[in-house]
């Protein structure tokens, strides 16, 4: 691989359907518990008349850390919902080591960006074993998986608070830990750090790739931000602009965790991913008619 490239792994570009010949990686290090694969094939998503998604091909290996980058509106949290079996894929197939994806299910967890997803009226510790105790586990079992998850995300001391009495960082640590409580195999995160400010969202990134190590899960993970994409994940994928968006290019983040911002392998990406994101919402704004912002903009007026 020519010195440019190292520590980039450009997959596929600009061709949805030549991702599906390209074999994902492997995870070489043993995961702690068990993710579920998920595979996406030929995936198109409507609402109505209006196309989404489409030609969505994905394989995603289990313990994977998949992040979604794309322009603002190009189906990411649409691709997410399905994953989640919040919506059916009206093409193609979607499926979760090997079963088709039919509807919610608690080995399919999903963090929102908004933690007003809590159940304000119960604290904690009851927000967090809701799923256990909805699947009838005994009181003994509910408080141990209180312990692990609250203990994996730092807020075994405010089990006993409500939600109102938290700061949002803390909140999304709840969510966090209420969805690996059901112990999902896939965890999905849309944009879960999205309304936090800076400092909170970088220790809950520091946390989530602690976490899903510990976990053994695989995550796919929304987010518009780069930096954030390059310091957890191990594929980077880019979706093109809407509609009918599909997987515009892929990338194995070959780089050593922690992750070394500085290191010249992620500045390389970092670059090639703003190129790929930037040529998107360039195409997105001419099909809006609006290229005589983009022109003013490049002028710097
Ligand atoms: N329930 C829905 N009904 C109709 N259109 C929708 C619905 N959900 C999303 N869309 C449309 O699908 C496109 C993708 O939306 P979304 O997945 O939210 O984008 P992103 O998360 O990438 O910002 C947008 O054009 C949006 O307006
Ligand atoms: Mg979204």
């Amino acid at each position: 691989m020519a010195e440019a490239m190292k520590g980039i792994e450009k997959e596929t570009v600009e061709n949805a359907v030549a991702v599906t010949t390209v074999a994902a990686p492997t995870r070489t290090e043993p995961t702690a518990g068990r993710g579920a694969a998920l595979r996406v094939e030929q995936a198109g998503i409507s609402f109505g008349d209006f196309r989404a998604v489409q030609g969505i091909d994905l394989d995603i290996p289990a313990g994977e850390f998949l992040c979604l980058l794309g322009p603002s509106g190009c189906g990411k949290s649409t691709l997410l919902s399905a994953m989640a079996g919040f919506i059916e894929v009206s093409e193609g197939s979607l499926t979760a080591d090997g079963a088709p994806v039919r509807g919610p299910d608690p080995e399919l967890g999903m963090v929102f960006q908004s933690s007003e997803v809590l159940f304000d009226w119960m604290t904690v510790h009851q927000n967090v074993t809701f799923g256990p105790r909805m699947r009838g586990v005994s009181r003994a079992e509910q408080n141990r998986v209180a312990d692990e998850f609250l203990g994996l995300v730092g807020l075994r001391h405010c089990a006993d608070r409500y939600p109102g009495q938290l700061s949002g960082g803390m909140r999304q640590r709840v969510q966090i830990a209420r969805v690996l409580a059901n112990e999902p195999g896939v965890v999905l995160m849309d944009e879960p750090f999205g309304a936090l400010d800076a400092q909170t969202r970088q220790v809950l990134q520091q946390e989530t790739a602690r976490i899903w190590e510990a976990s053994g899960c695989t995550v796919v993970f929304v987010t518009h931000d780069i930096d954030e994409a390059i310091l957890l994940a191990d594929r980077v994928a880019v979706m093109t602009a809407g509609p009918a968006a599909s997987i515009k290019s892929l990338y194995t983040v070959d780089l050593p965790r922690p992750r070394d911002e500085s290191d010249p392998a992620a500045l390389r990406l970092r670059n090639k991913l703003r190129e790929d994101i930037g040529e998107e919402v360039r195409k997105a704004m001419r099909d809006q008619g609006l290229d005589d912002q983009l022109d003013r903009e490049a002028k710097g007026a």
